[in-house]
């Protein structure tokens, strides 16, 4: 028998023989000695249906055919036509467990790991023992969930509007996510959740899996009309994609699982510590300034000069040349591949820019694509089969075959005389096209694995922000290998609020670039206040992408003391717990970082729409201690109201009392006009 047991949350597995079967994935059960886990295990057999197998049927770590499970099977494969066989128990250690085929010709090795925090990890090796080729089409991790996980809730999305959550119940059948984009991409299903009906931000049972890994994947929920529900989840495997030769071997992505008994903040509370212990950024992040939406490809030093005077003069920390800088590339046609800078643009080259950037007490950061290559490029005249087989163009470009050891080694020695040559302290790394070419994904995701290896070990103080046409790939599988996610490409506030919300379920805003724009968000046209753009760009690791040196004076002094307010927040905004509260009337949202310790908090009270009614529903502050007195003030920039007078407590500036009457009954809100948000902090006495 295994029993893990870690912050409240309990697996158990009964490995006493045959195949080993999970008893138990949820909350935790107590201490439960050697005899009371037998105990249990014997009692949980179920009863025999009529017209079903034989036998009792239990839920395998490895559920198949071969035990009478007719659901989505964890392996599935042949040689030379015949299916794998079924597995056998064979060897169990402390965090592992090891079965072989009755052949002695397949060999699967089981990691089972439950984090401090409560977070599962499961994942598989498979080995072929044969003296043939073994065919795989698909090694997958399965957990069951209980009856009372009856409400789906996982996302899909476009270009510049990922994470859009969708729900809906788990019925008899199997709802399957697949990506085949060669990354996530931006309909990723991202975390699949499974709930007791109108489970929320604070309330219910929640079961939810990601698959680590950065190319194809399924990830589905299914329940059988048998009456068991199961999360899986794996790589997407073409026909053909992993032939095994003997010998040879195949492991899976890691199957992230998390349960929580208190909604789905419960699940960030899981997964953010356990993320910040094993893939620790750097703090404090610093104020970034990006290129892209100052200039666009229109490289010209005489305005670069000009903003990054500007960005140093609001207290900016990093200058990022974002696309446009190497030979050739004066638009999105062509010249991916030609990683050398453009001395029709950059005749000394980008000394002059880094040296003002460095001289103004600012880090230097460039915008790189290594895994495309430009039809239109030197690149591809001088080796066209490094291109990958798919004739299809996207943004005029196709995918560089990193499995192509010269192709590889280019764009790495490449990338390595760039950081040698020039102080970079941050490559954004860019991504902005499908793969499409079949049977490619997992090697090529791999190489892209090893590629940002390789490089990370040469250079290690060089930060790297995974960007994927906005946020495509997004995923535990590439944050091992980088420190920040460009969200998305949209920098309009309102879009904004629901990708950051969502997106920060899984992954600590810390990671999370969010920029303020222009007035008129470009990929929108939607014109917002500066006030709101400040506000939902506070909530992650803050930036600007905005041309500063069209800025009004009143505006740059606006920017300078939301980043002074920024500096100041960033260690509890960077630390702290995320936290939302569930809200009655969509128009008005709220959500807030409250420190590990509880001694303070900022909230965000946001006006996404009109509200349903004249007085909206109270802003109720969750996550601070019950037991402590607070005193709750606006901060920052003062939102647009339209209410004769403000609630009693705002108008007089400031209000202290309890956490519990602060969670429980609230204050009452303020109205605020429809796209606007108040910043509010909540400081224990
Ligand atoms: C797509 C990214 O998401 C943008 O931020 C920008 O870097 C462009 N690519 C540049 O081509």
């Amino acid at each position: 028998m295994l029993h893990l047991r870690a912050a409240g949350v309990s697996l158990v597995l009964d490995a006493r023989g045959g195949v080993p079967c999970v008893i138990h994935w949820g909350a935790d059960l107590g201490e439960l000695d050697d005899l009371a886990l037998a105990a249990l295990a014997d009692a949980v057999v179920p009863a025999v249906p009529p017209s079903s197998v034989d036998v009792p049927l239990r839920f395998s770590l490895w559920p198949g055919l071969a035990e009478g499970w007719s659901g989505r099977p964890a392996l599935a494969g042949h040689r030379q036509g015949v299916p794998a066989p079924a597995l056998r128990l064979v060897a169990l250690g402390d965090s592992w467990v090891r079965a072989k085929s009755a052949d002695d010709s397949l060999e699967l090795t089981t990691e089972l790991e439950l984090t401090p925090e409560g977070v599962l990890r499961i994942r598989h090796r498979l080995t072929n023992l044969g003296d043939t080729d073994f065919e795989l089409s698909g090694l997958n991790m399965l957990l069951p969930i209980p009856e009372q996980a009856s409400e789906l809730l996982d996302f899909t999305g476009l270009w510049a509007h990922e994470r859009e959550p969708q729900r809906g119940s788990l019925r008899h059948g199997v709802w399957s996510r697949e990506s085949r984009h060669g990354r996530p991409g931006h309909d990723d299903a991202f975390l699949m959740m499974a709930g007791e009906p109108g489970f929320g931000f604070r309330r219910g049972r929640v079961w939810a899996t990601h698959l680590a890994w950065s190319g194809d994947k399924q990830i589905w929920a299914e329940r059988s009309a048998l009456g068991y529900g199961a999360l899986g989840a794996g790589e997407l495997l073409e026909p053909g994609e992993i032939r095994l030769g003997p010998g040879d071997s195949y492991e899976t992505p890691w199957l992230i699982a998390v349960f929580s008994d208190s909604g789905i903040d419960g699940l960030s509370d899981r997964l953010h510590p356990w993320i910040r212990s094993r893939s620790p950024l750097r703090l404090p992040r610093p104020v970034v300034l990006n290129t892209w939406e100052a200039v666009y490809f229109d490289h010209d030093f005489s305005v670069l000069g000009r903003l990054v005077d500007a960005a140093a003069s609001v207290g900016v920390e990093r200058f990022v040349l974002d696309d446009g800088w190497f030979t050739g590339r004066r638009d999105d046609k062509r010249a991916l591949g030609d990683w050398y800078v453009d001395s029709s643009v950059w005749p000394d080259g980008l000394h002059p820019l880094i040296s003002r950037v460095v001289s103004a007490g600012m880090e230097f950061g460039l915008w790189v694509e290594p895994e495309m290559i430009s039809p239109d490029s030197d690149l591809a005249r001088a080796h066209p089969s490094w291109m990958l087989d798919s004739s299809l163009t996207w943004r005029w470009q196709r995918v560089l075959d990193l499995n192509n050891p010269d192709a590889f080694a280019f764009v790495r020695d490449r990338l390595a005389a760039l950081l040698s040559e020039y102080p970079i302290a941050y490559l954004k790394w860019d991504h902005n096209r499908d793969v499409l070419t079949p049977g490619a994904t997992h090697r090529q995701t791999h190489a892209l694995y090893r590629l940002l290896s390789e490089l990370r070990a040469s250079f290690p103080n060089v930060e790297i922000e995974s960007c994927a046409s906005g946020g495509a790939r997004i995923d535990l599988g590439i944050l091992d290998l980088v420190d920040r996610f460009w969200t998305s490409d949209t920098n309009d506030p309102l879009d904004r609020q629901k990708i950051q919300r969502w997106t920060s379920v899984l992954i600590p805003p810390e990671y999370l670039g969010g920029h303020l724009g222009a007035g008129a968000a470009h990929v929108t046209g939607r014109s917002s206040a500066l006030g709101f753009r400040l506000a939902t760009a506070l909530f992650g690791s803050a930036g600007i992408e905005w041309n500063l040196n069209a800025a009004s004076p009143s505006e740059l002094a606006v920017i300078a003391e939301w980043i002074a307010e920024y500096k100041r927040l960033r260690p509890l905004l960077h630390t702290g717990v995320v936290v939302r509260a569930d809200a009655a009337d969509p128009a008005n949202e709220v959500h807030g970082v409250v420190s590990q310790d509880r001694s303070s908090a900022v909230f965000a009270l946001v006006a996404l729409g009109t509200p349903r009614s004249a007085l909206p529903p109270p802003v109720r502050f969750p996550g601070l201690d019950p037991n402590r007195v607070y005193t709750v003030r606006p901060i920052g920039t003062p939102p647009k109201m339209v209410q004769d007078a403000a609630p009693a407590w705002l108008s007089v500036g400031s209000v202290t009392l309890p956490g519990r009457v602060l969670s429980e009954l609230g204050l009452p809100s303020p109205l605020l006009a429809p796209e606007q948000a108040i910043l509010l902090s909540v400081d224990a006495s």
